[in-house]
């Protein structure tokens, strides 16, 4: 047991991966399939703001784009689920937790979509934070958590672009096109902010996690990071990012920002944003309507398994029997 203990300390000392037969503590086995499974979550109700403007997206190549964007997210929670699966985890499990309300997801996704802009917006800002979120978690210590990533942060760099230049083809467009940009802007840039999670002196299990290298940046660092990156955009494209106290600080050569109202992230991660009831009722409806699927591809599994076994039988037989007459002869 303590070698074990030594061997994983090592490991993570060594800036080595944790791979899924490898001993780790319990509470880092728990850690990970907690922040695996919301973070699945967080992709998988992650398609729903978006997904609603499939049908009415202004153009041939507008549609084609956002459905290969929603598909790419259905693709990121899947990733995600079987990285949890390699803990242990129950993938039915884990979709009941979160249909029921026993596990989170990322509180972005509780806010709701009116215009067109705010597919653009989505993909600036809430894809933008989720890749300053998800580059670091690259070199996160669970192998399979990490490898997820990478493919994830690829596809999260499309979404980023493809959000921009829709914004970018607006703001060139009208004046009230303009202004469905700047009000999409208005309303999703503190929540974005807030997805970074709670203050530092707020979020009790960061240095935990530091110590484990499953993070590797805390929530304030990452937020800032995401602040001066966005500025400089936001001034290229034409708006105004809706803080009064948003400035450059030279002698911290970074962006001094307002205060962000944590009354409202709390309200809206215990279930009360706008959106909350209506983004699990759909998910619980997706999941019932496909009860079927799962029936039928569980039937599958199981005459595949039987007709493998069965192949497998005649096998072994003629097999013994030429032992057999080779022996004879
Ligand atoms: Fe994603
Ligand atoms: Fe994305």
């Amino acid at each position: 047991m303590a070698d074990l203990e030594e061997h994983f300390n090592h490991t993570i000392e060594k800036d080595r991966r944790v791979e899924p037969r490898d001993w780790m503590p319990d509470g880092y086995r728990a850690t990970m399939v907690r922040q695996i499974a919301q973070h699945a979550h967080s992709e998988i109700i992650g398609m729903q703001p978006e997904g609603e403007w499939i049908t009415r997206a202004p153009s041939l190549r507008r549609k084609a784009i956002l459905l290969a964007k929603v598909q790419d997210e259905a693709g990121h929670g899947l990733y995600l689920y079987s990285a949890a699966e390699t803990l242990g985890a129950d993938r039915a499990e884990l979709t009941a937790m979160l249909i029921e309300g026993r596990q989170k997801y990322s509180s972005i996704f509780n806010y709701p979509t009116l215009g067109y802009a705010d597919v653009g917006v989505i993909g600036w800002l809430v894809d933008g934070a989720a890749i300053c979120n998800q580059v670091p978690l690259c070199r996160s210590s669970y192998g399979p958590y990490a490898r997820a990533m990478i493919r994830i942060c690829k596809e999260e760099s499309f979404h980023q672009r493809q959000g921009y230049e829709l914004l970018m083809t607006m703001m060139r467009g009208t004046e009230a096109q303009r202004a469905m940009v700047q009000d999409a802007v208005n309303r999703w840039w503190w929540p974005s902010l807030m997805m970074f999670g709670p203050p530092d002196d707020a979020s009790p299990n960061t240095a935990r996690s530091m110590a484990w290298k499953i993070k590797r940046h805390t929530n304030d660092e990452l937020r800032q990071r995401f602040v001066d990156m966005t500025v400089p955009q936001a001034e290229a494209l034409g708006v105004t990012l809706p803080d009064p106290d948003l400035r450059w600080n030279p002698e911290r050569g970074q962006h001094d920002f307002g205060a962000i109202d944590w009354s409202e992230l709390k309200r809206v991660i215990s279930g009360d944003g706008p959106c909350n009831a209506r983004r699990l009722a759909v998910r619980r409806a997706a999941h019932e309507n496909g009860a079927w699927v799962r029936e039928a591809a569980t039937a599958h599994a199981r005459k595949t398994a039987h007709a493998h076994e069965t192949a497998h039988a005649h096998e072994t037989a003629p097999a013994s029997e030429g032992a057999g007459r080779g022996v004879v002869a």
